[in-house]
């Protein structure tokens, strides 16, 4: 089956496409639209945006104008990161469907433990506070699956103990040579479905050598090797592109890197977004 077809299954059930479309740093308006317009017309059914990326509407329209089923497409945003009370989540989350035009949505999430402005900042009652106005959605059946972002262990922890809902995702940068052992075991036990962000280290990674040479061994791109090593770590990579032909490339990972080859890049160490 294609890689565009297949799916993971969250804990609750709710399947999930393998890869999805990112859209940080891609601007509301025709940027945004393209990009979400050409990744759905190349069978991408899976789309990642966020309140804090500003281009909802953009994303919202071109999901509207591609005329495929609202249910055949996975739409996941995610809650700003200062919000942390729990009238003001609701509030925002009917602003996301407003921005995009929708009943249901797939996933929110909460998309950092802290304001984007006070990194580290303890937050532990917000983010409860804001997880259960998710709860709320979710029992509803406004939103078909909940979760966080850039979460760590102790930061799930403290939902866990206070939330009935284990979340059903945690958004985490996961690429080549950025360690994340120890939140993968973690959200392993809890069977909590990683999805990867900057898959590609938002860049940096194509130019390393160890991911080139294993690149040239299957007669594929180093960008293809960065994201078929997110899929055989069991995670949900979210590659970012504007560009058709990358946007194309991107998904065209049906290939298995072996076992040993995993070895030489699980090998790879340092966060790659400092190799240049
Ligand atoms: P662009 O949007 O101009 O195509 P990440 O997903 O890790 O955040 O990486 C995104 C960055 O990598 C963007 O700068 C994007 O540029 C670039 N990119 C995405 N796909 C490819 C590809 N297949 N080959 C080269 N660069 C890519």
């Amino acid at each position: 089956m294609s890689i565009l077809k297949q799916t993971r299954t969250l804990s609750n059930g709710v399947k999930i496409p393998i890869i999805g479309l990112g859209t940080w740093q891609v601007d509301n308006g025709d940027a945004a639209y393209n990009a979400v317009k050409i990744a759905l017309k190349n069978g991408y059914r899976h789309i990642d945006t966020a309140q804090g990326y500003g281009n909802e509407k953009s994303v919202g329209q071109a999901i509207k104008d591609s005329n495929i089923p609202r249910e055949e497409i996975f739409v996941t945003s995610k809650l700003e990161s200062h919000i942390k009370t729990y009238d003001e989540t609701l509030k925002a989350f009917e602003q996301t469907m407003n921005n995009l035009d929708m009943d249901v949505l797939d996933l929110f999430l909460i998309h950092a433990p802290w304001p984007w402005s006070e990194m580290g900042k303890n937050c532990d009652e917000g983010n409860v506070e804001a997880f259960k106005a998710m709860e709320k959605l979710y029992n509803e059946g406004r939103i078909r699956a909940i979760g966080v972002s850039n979460f760590s262990p102790s930061d799930i922890d403290n939902i866990i103990e206070h939330c009935s809902t284990v979340p059903h995702v945690n958004q985490i940068g996961y690429f080549i040579g950025l360690d994340q052992d120890e939140i993968d075991a973690y959200c392993k036990e809890k069977n909590i479905l990683i999805e990867a962000y900057s898959p590609l280290a938002i860049g940096f990674a194509l130019s390393n050598e160890t991911i080139i040479n294993v690149a040239k061994k299957y007669d594929v791109s180093a960008a293809q090797i960065c994201i078929r090593y997110c899929i055989q770590k069991n995670t949900v990579p979210l590659p970012k592109s504007t560009h058709a032909s990358r946007i194309i490339e991107n998904a065209n990972v049906d290939f298995t890197i072996s076992e040993e080859d995993m070895k030489i890049l699980n090998a790879v160490k340092g966060d790659p977004r400092k190799w240049e």
